[in-house]
């Protein structure tokens, strides 16, 4: 198939790249010339594991190119993805479709008969038809179809949330728009069952229901963590002992520092506002924002007291910028508040990042250190803060760390190392939701047995009993 995908963003160069490695013949555009110049030179203006490499074999067997001309693309493509941003407009938080319709009247004169019109990107509910009115009004007499397809795939994992998706949602008012997507997905290898047909509104609702529905979990948690802190217990053994119920699930239970990216706040914010609109408030997104933002804000305070209550002079290291670890994306990223914090509280920041610093030198106060490393980063510091959830952090050499810093303080905002491991080197460890006695590894086995029997006596070891969760026997050493 003739595939144009609008929009090269993270979700508009994944599906190009992934469709035109399923072997059809793709063209992504946008109206960004340097950028389209960028990457028909081979070069990738967002860094995301993998992709430099699926596009340039894109590139290599010519099924994949890039242009800044919409409507030359579209007059030669059965099918149209628009990924185009759609960001928060204005303090109402309701979504900006500017770049939308731009592009909708751009393609408009030039679509064939019989060609698919697919909404990738997060729009509110009823955008489908107001496409399709659009359309209508400039080709009257145009034999077109209108879906919904909104895109789950996380950065930093898109390539494989995108081949491998929990499920493909299409939103289709026409059995032919809705056999071709369906289609164009299980030929990549996707199981049908894993195809979720439905109307349109409904397809768009699934994308900020979904995006709701795991912020709130995440601000849950994060407020458990903090309960954690105060009655002196372990936030992971408490996700732990949640997640494993099957109505619950494990994933998106990590504490931290509260959650940014490009999604989650933005969908947040236009779930809210068109519950507003609508009449209905979603008084727990509106919830979930508001103990969000405030977290964001409240973490300093957590390494103020970590450092013995004053920060002025003192130099604060910070390991991770990027809102989640994988991406160079900074966009609603939680060190952004937290570095303007600590530069209020008077703290001298230093930073690294393995690939976000140049997208978060715009962004942070000129004041900031930027370091290659984070030993370099860590030198003279009060404090060592881990930010992001890099891989490269969980095998810090502590002991090279500890010389280097003026005090042998490591926050770990993301939970990331062993209590015991960092206290055992001569830290002092603070964390997120480990209360305040001195913290001392659970090492958590959980191994499938058959059904224990629940609650077995002590056998007299002094060991705890062990206990059974569901079908796992979990055992606490
Ligand atoms: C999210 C959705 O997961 C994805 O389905 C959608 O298509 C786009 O938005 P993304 O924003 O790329 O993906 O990253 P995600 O892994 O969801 O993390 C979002 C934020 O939540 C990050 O700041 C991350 O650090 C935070 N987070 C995530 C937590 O704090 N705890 C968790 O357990 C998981």
């Amino acid at each position: 198939m003739r595939i144009a995908i609008i929009g090269t963003g993270y979700v508009g160069l994944v599906t190009g790249a992934c469709f035109a490695q399923a072997g059809h013949r793709v063209t992504c555009v946008d109206v960004d010339q340097p950028k389209i110049n960028l990457l028909n030179k081979g070069k990738m203006p967002i860094y995301e594991p993998g992709l430099s490499e699926l596009i340039t074999k894109g590139r290599q067997q010519k099924a994949l190119d890039f242009s800044s001309d919409a409507r030359a693309v579209a007059a030669s493509t059965e099918a149209v993805f628009l990924a185009v941003g759609t960001p928060s407009s204005g303090q109402d938080g309701s979504a900006d479709l500017t770049n939308l319709y731009e592009a909708i009247r751009e393609i408009a004169p030039a679509l064939q008969d019989g060609c698919l019109v697919v909404i990738k990107s997060t729009v509110p509910v009823g955008t489908g038809e107001e496409v399709q009115r659009l359309i209508e009004s400039l080709r009257p007499e145009l034999d077109f179809d209108v879906a919904s397809n909104p895109e789950f795939l996380r950065a930093g994992c898109a390539i494989q949330d995108f081949k491998m998706p929990d499920r493909v949602v299409i939103g289709a008012d026409s059995e032919r728009a809705l056999d071709a997507l369906s289609g164009l997905y299980c030929a990549m290898g996707i199981e049908p069952t894993r195809v979720v047909a439905t109307q349109r509104r409904a397809a768009e609702l699934i994308k900020y229901a979904a995006n709701g529905f795991l912020a709130t979990k995440i601000a849950f948690i994060n407020e458990i963590a903090d309960l954690c802190e105060k009655v002196d217990a372990r936030v992971g053994d408490v996700a732990l002992g949640i997640g494993l119920d099957c109505r619950i699930g494990r994933q998106f239970l990590n504490a931290g520092p509260g959650f940014g990216g490009s999604c989650f706040p933005k969908d947040a914010r236009a779930l809210a506002k068109a519950g507003a609109e609508h009449g209905t408030p979603m008084r727990i997104i509106e919830a979930v924002l508001a103990s969000n933002e405030t977290r964001k804000r409240s973490i300093a305070a957590k390494i103020r007291a970590a450092s013995g209550g004053d920060l002025q002079g003192k130099t604060i290291a910070l390991l991770g910028l990027t809102f989640k670890a994988g991406t160079d994306d900074m966009r609603e990223a939680p060190s952004i508040d937290l570095v303007q914090a600590l530069v209020e509280h008077g703290a001298i920041v230093h930073a690294y990042d393995p690939v976000g610093i140049e997208r978060a030198k715009p962004l942070l106060p000129e004041c900031v250190r930027y370091h290659r490393t984070a030993l370099d980063a860590a030198s003279g510091a009060a404090a060592a803060v881990i930010v992001t959830e890099w891989d490269e952090f969980r095998h810090l050499d502590l002991a090279r760390l500890k010389r280097r810093m003026a005090a042998p303080l490591l926050i770990d905002l993301k939970n990331m190392l062993s209590a015991e491991q960092v206290t055992g080197r001569g830290f002092k460890y603070c964390a997120i939701g480990n209360g305040t006695s001195p913290t001392r590894d659970h090492a958590f086995k959980v191994w499938s047995k058959p059904r224990a029997t629940a609650y077995r006596t002590g056998d007299g070891t002094g060991r705890r009993p062990s206990i059974s969760l569901n079908s796992k026997v979990v055992a606490a050493e």
